[in-house]
């Protein structure tokens, strides 16, 4: 579960290139602010990894997924920069050194669904922040509107990086008790209009309400923290679906 495949790391990259320019000026602003050592964990393919250490930032990263670290360090090649990076897991990660900046963008730390590893994972974050860094969550809440749910979706894009197109299949429910939203994924690769390749997916995401996680930090132990509005310094309004947590020890 939550594994990217190679496909699905292929189709993430062709479907989510780069940040857009308010996510990056966002997470640089607040980078360049707290001016040392960032970390970004659950870095994935590097799509804001990279584009930070373009920007003259020492970044380091961690992911489970060999196959997104793969592709991660084939991209920053072509620019010239080798990244710190290893394979890790959120709830287990160590480094010798502490960070003046983590952040989780796209909503990943949603990934974990247990309330065990939840709490293990902030404990992690938590030692590794400077006693002046700050911790950035994109979160995605519960007033998200599942729109797909036991809708059979599908989907057709040109690839980049092989020949043939994707087909997408996808199917979302989601558990109302547990506020878990989650999708089954068929990706194929399609040559004159026949599968030749397909792999399977499942992806299970977390949703808060903000309150709620906000106890949840605060039970983790972080003093100074403040719910803002996507890529804004404002408070987020009602209707926000995503909001980011900035979170100070
Ligand atoms: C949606 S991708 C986001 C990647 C990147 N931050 C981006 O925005 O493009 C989520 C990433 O989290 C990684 N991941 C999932 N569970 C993880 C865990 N427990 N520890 C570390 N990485 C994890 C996945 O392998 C994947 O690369």
């Amino acid at each position: 579960m939550n594994e990217y495949p190679g496909l699905c790391v292929e189709l993430y990259d062709l479907l989510h290139p780069s940040p857009s320019k308010e996510e990056l000026k966002f997470y640089l602003g607040y980078a360049k602010k707290a001016g040392g050592a960032v970390l970004e964990p659950m870095c994935g393919s590097g799509r804001f990894l990279i584009p930070l250490m373009v920007h003259g930032l020492d970044v380091s990263g961690f992911d489970t997924s060999e196959v997104m670290l793969k592709a991660c360090r084939r991209k920053a090649r072509r620019q010239g920069l080798s990244p710190d990076l290893k394979k890790a897991g959120i709830e287990r990660f160590r480094y010798d050194r502490k960070f003046t900046m983590i952040f989780i963008p796209a909503g990943s730390f949603c990934f974990l669904l247990e309330d065990a590893a939840v709490h293990r994972a902030l404990k992690r974050l938590y030692d590794h922040l400077d006693q002046q860094g700050v911790l950035l969550l994109e979160i995605e809440t519960t007033r998200i509107k599942v729109k797909s749910i036991n809708k059979r979706q599908e989907a057709r894009f040109d690839r980049q990086e092989g020949p043939g197109r994707f087909l997408t299949r996808m199917t979302a429910d989601y558990d109302q008790q547990a506020n878990i939203w989650r999708s089954s994924m068929e990706i194929s690769v399609l040559i004159d209009g026949r599968a030749v390749q397909t792999e399977k997916a499942v992806f299970s995401l977390r949703l808060y309400d903000p309150m709620a996680f906000h106890g949840i930090l605060k039970e983790r132990g972080f003093k100074s923290i403040k719910i803002k509005k996507r890529y804004s310094y404002d408070e987020p309004a009602k209707s926000n679906e995503v909001v980011i947590f900035e979170c100070r020890r």
